[in-house]
């Protein structure tokens, strides 16, 4: 079937989810989504805290379908205001959101269902924090409880370290609120995976793997940032572990969400640390990911919407999401200057030559000005390919990348490298 769908956020990860389902035939609209998606849908600028006036929009236009992109309408309730007002929902309640809006909430769910992960103490005073330091030893992560837009976690390898980022969080309030309770957590090594899975509150089915890459530099150095690309199939996961990990982790997580009488419905991402004593788990995402999207969804080789509609609808099949052999690369250009403040405004080009080849732009940050097409944030834009195996994609990535021009345009080379 293909239909209406609402998809509800702005960034590369929605511009993946909006051409995904137009090209299997949904109609979409996006609010308040980016000039990207003019070509695959019709943008409507609304506030995304509006919830009212999103579940207007979703009403009037008879929308089969809402998919809420962003952690932040989601823990603030907007996937309840739209159910509530009859629309199927992609998406958890608040109450289900917790998962990502608390660090400590994941971790008391993760330790009822004996789901594997780091030993942590939550705090809230440095004291007790320091205590915490103490007894795990070096490295040791200190993580603000709360969203904080990708900035909460600080792995420290001293303990000075350790207590400066405890008393950011929790005497100067560098996080406000979701600050004022921490989690200290044991240092953990290991490559990282990301592996999310679809939930109609009972049944589970997941994605293939995908992994990330957050340090702004070659060879994973510097600050981190939102996410510098993505690739999928991850070599070193192979479908055996992944379908081990879906056992481990995310179904008994739906299962202990439901026993409690707080379903989850929607998409339930695990970073997951893969550690000498076993996988261990960072932190649950209740979204898809970005950029892991941008790489994902080019690989779905079934109606997408039908997809999401089921998880929506608690109608999902036991079975695994059809997925090409194929392998897929993203790779981000972000602005000069980011993960510091970004330079704006730059002209971008070459975006039609780097899609004739059959990649995709998707736009994260960009704005129309004058009908011109300009930078507008960090991370400006995902260029997505397919190819045969890692390899194939990342050549075919780089090569259309390599036709998209803004001035001071920075992107890792290194993206799906070395797999
Ligand atoms: P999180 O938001 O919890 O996933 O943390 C962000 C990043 O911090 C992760 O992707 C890891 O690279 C790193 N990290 C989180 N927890 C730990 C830990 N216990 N030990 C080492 N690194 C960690
Ligand atoms: N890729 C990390 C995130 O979506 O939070």
């Amino acid at each position: 079937m293909a239909g209406r769908v609402l998809v509800v956020g702005s960034g590369g990860r929605e511009h993946a989810l909006c051409r995904a389902l137009a090209r299997s035939g949904w109609s979409v609209v996006a609010v308040p989504g980016n000039p990207g998606m003019a070509a695959d849908g019709e943008a409507v600028a609304l506030d995304v805290a509006d919830h009212a006036a999103i579940t207007r929009l979703a009403r009037e236009r008879r929308v089969d379908l809402a998919v809420v992109g962003p952690e932040a309408p989601l823990v603030a309730g907007l996937a309840d205001a739209l159910r509530t007002a009859g629309v199927p929902t992609l998406g958890p309640s608040r109450e289900a959101a917790r998962l990502e809006g608390s660090k400590a909430f994941a971790k008391e769910i993760m330790v009822a269902c004996g789901v594997p992960t780091g030993r942590s103490v939550t705090v809230t005073d440095v004291g007790e924090g320091m205590a915490a330091v103490a007894a795990f030893g070096l490295p040791v992560a200190v993580k603000a409880d709360g969203l904080a837009a990708g900035k909460g976690v600080v792995v420290a390898a001293s303990a000075d370290e350790a207590r400066a980022a405890l008393e950011d969080s929790l005497v100067a309030g560098a996080f406000g609120d979701a600050g004022r309770v921490v989690v200290v957590e044991e240092g953990l090594a290991g490559r990282e995976v990301s592996l999310l899975a679809l939930s109609d509150g009972e049944r589970v089915v997941r994605f293939p793997a995908a992994r990330d890459y957050k340090p702004i530099g070659e060879g994973n150095t510097g600050p981190n940032t939102g996410g510098m690309g993505s690739v999928s199939p991850v070599p070193d996961v192979p479908d055996a572990l992944a379908d081990r990990l879906l056992e481990q982790v995310h179904r008994p997580v739906v299962a202990e969400m439901a026993r409690r009488g707080t379903p989850f419905t929607g998409v339930l991402y695990a970073g997951i640390m893969l550690t000498d004593r076993g996988p261990q788990v960072l932190e649950f995402n209740v979204r898809f990911g970005d950029p892991e999207t941008q790489c994902l969804l080019p690989r779905v080789d079934e109606d997408l919407g039908a997809l999401l509609l089921a998880a929506a609808t608690g109608r999902l099949e036991d079975r695994p999401i059809r997925v090409s052999e194929e392998a897929c690369v993203a790779v981000v250009m972000a602005s000069a200057g980011y993960p510091g403040p970004p330079r704006t405004g730059d002209e971008i080009t070459g975006i039609d030559e780097a899609e004739a080849g059959g990649a995709q732009v998707l736009h994260a940050g960009t704005a129309e000005d004058d009908g011109r097409l300009v930078t507008a944030g960090g991370r400006v834009l995902a260029v997505v390919a397919r190819g045969p195996g890692v390899e194939g994609a990342r050549t075919a990535a780089y090569a259309a990348a390599a036709r998209v021009r803004f001035a001071g345009a920075q992107m890792r080379r290194d993206i799906g490298a070395g797999l």
